[in-house]
């Protein structure tokens, strides 16, 4: 297959066109929104959503986010059964925060598999919106990129990863936000955190103080994410916690070729990738890690972050690159 490459410098109403008649035709464009780039299929088109996951060889059994463009949407495919989720919805939307409730008749298993739930997002970025409005029906989107790899904020990682494979890829820059939304699950008495994100849990806690922040075993079930492989470049990455980082140092120095990569913040001339805080590192690590794999290198390290705010996401991603499930 053909893959069209689309900048959005064309015209927003020629793309707005083009991409809902791609997505109507039951199709797959790769398109930005305010996190990472997204694999869009209209999501009640069951036929187009598998082909989502052959696109990126994902795992059937792991759902996928539809996005809206209109907060009172969350209605018409899920149940809102809390009063807090009103609250939230007000405070966040749209921003990246993806609520799992339970979901409607209307919502098949390519999107959301056996689970009774369904995840749902507001993005916000301009053109997106313009695009969802147009389509009568919600946009499927996992992150635009294979499975196992880390996702995609520049179109270049896109290529990379499903050129030849989708029909339209649009590149619309770098995304703002870099890291995925977080996905919070709304159908319990007090919410929980399934994936950490830029909505970190002390801004989620100002609105509901009794916000769960670790799983149960029944709840970990239920979060298909927590199972696999993800954000993962081909050279491994191990992470170097503050007390081992001199001897690990040392080490490195012992032998002549040992090619390596540090990623760390604090700017440095030592290392060869290190940045200035933690949001820095967020907004470059996923592109990082793939630069990374375009040089010959044994093995990737990067220095634990503390788990404060935007700390614990980003220490949950570099967790994921470096396997620890
Ligand atoms: O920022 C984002 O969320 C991006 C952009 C494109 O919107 N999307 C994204 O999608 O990161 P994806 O598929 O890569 O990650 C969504 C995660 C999946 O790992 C999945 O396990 C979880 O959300 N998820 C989806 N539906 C779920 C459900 N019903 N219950 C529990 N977890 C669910
Ligand atoms: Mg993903």
């Amino acid at each position: 297959m053909k893959t069209e490459i689309l900048k959005t410098k064309r015209g927003t109403k020629k793309i707005v066109e083009k991409i809902y008649s791609v997505l109507i035709n039951g199709w797959l464009v790769a398109f930005p929104t305010e996190t990472v780039y997204g694999l869009w299929a209209n999501a009640l088109d069951e036929e187009a959503c598998k082909k989502i996951y052959k696109a990126k060889w994902r795992p059937s059994d792991n759902p996928l986010i539809i996005h809206i463009s209109k907060a009172e949407d969350i209605k018409k495919y899920g149940f809102v059964e809390f009063s807090y989720v009103e609250k939230l919805i007000k405070k966040f939307w749209p921003w990246p925060l993806t609520l799992i409730v339970k979901k409607k008749k209307n919502i098949g298993t390519s999107v959301s598999w056996w689970l009774d739930t369904v995840a749902i997002r507001f993005p916000k970025h301009t053109l997106a919106l313009k695009i969802i409005e147009k389509c009568w029906f919600p946009i499927a989107a996992p992150s635009a990129n294979s499975s196992w790899k880390p996702s995609p904020t520049i179109a270049e990682s896109v290529i990379q990863d499903l050129d030849g494979k989708i029909d339209i890829i649009v590149d619309g820059g770098t995304t703002q936000v870099w890291l995925e939304s977080t996905v919070l699950d709304v159908t319990w008495k007090f919410p929980v955190i399934l994936r950490h994100g830029s909505i970190t849990k002390e801004m989620l806690q100002k609105i509901v103080p009794e916000i769960k922040n670790t799983m149960n075993e029944e709840q970990k079930k239920k979060s298909p994410w927590t199972r696999y492989k993800h954000y993962s470049p081909e050279t491994p990455v191990k992470i170097v916690t503050k007390t081992q980082r001199e001897s690990i140092i040392n080490d490195i120095k012992k032998y002549k070729n040992a090619c390596y990569v540090w990623i760390r913040i604090k700017e440095s001339n030592d290392f060869i990738f290190s940045f200035s805080s933690k949001k820095t590192l967020a907004k470059h690590l996923y592109s990082t890690l793939r630069k990374c794999d375009t040089y010959k290198i044994e093995t990737i390290y990067i220095e634990e972050v503390n788990e404060k705010d935007i700390g614990k996401a980003l220490m949950n991603r570099i967790s994921k690159s470096a396997w620890i499930l």
